[in-house]
């Protein structure tokens, strides 16, 4: 293979080990998101018709903080919504999204 192989190839390569190494920490913030989501799966059953949230397993991270921070500041209006995202703290937020957008590729 020539140099320039070589290198294009480790270009390749490279993104990836960023990915590992953001993944400890990303780890944590899955774990405790995955505590708080517990709280939200009464209403936001997977695969269940009787819930009366959407499922949210298959939203993108940023869809999650954003809807929250929308239901927080009331920009969106869920009077139960409203409730839960006040009561999270913007940690808690990325947490839970970390969370529910790592689940994606499960289902
Ligand atoms: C008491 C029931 C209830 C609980 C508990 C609840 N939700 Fe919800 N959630 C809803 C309902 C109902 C909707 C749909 C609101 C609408 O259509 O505006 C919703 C919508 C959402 C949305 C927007 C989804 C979309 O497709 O736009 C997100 C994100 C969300 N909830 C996250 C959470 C998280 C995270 C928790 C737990 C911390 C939680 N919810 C707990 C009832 C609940």
């Amino acid at each position: 293979m020539s140099i320039a192989g070589g290198l294009s190839l480790l270009a390749l390569f490279s993104p990836r080990l960023s990915q590992t190494q953001t993944s400890a920490e990303h780890s944590e913030e899955i774990a405790s998101g995955k505590r708080i989501y517990e709280s939200c799966i009464g209403c936001h059953r997977v695969g269940s018709d009787s819930s009366s949230g959407p499922n949210l397993i298959g939203l993108g991270y940023g869809e999650i903080v954003s809807s929250l921070h929308e239901y927080k500041s009331y920009k969106k209006v869920n009077i139960m919504m409203n409730q839960v995202a006040l009561s999270l703290t913007d940690s808690q937020i990325r947490s839970v999204a970390r969370y529910l957008s790592s689940q994606r590729s499960a289902f």
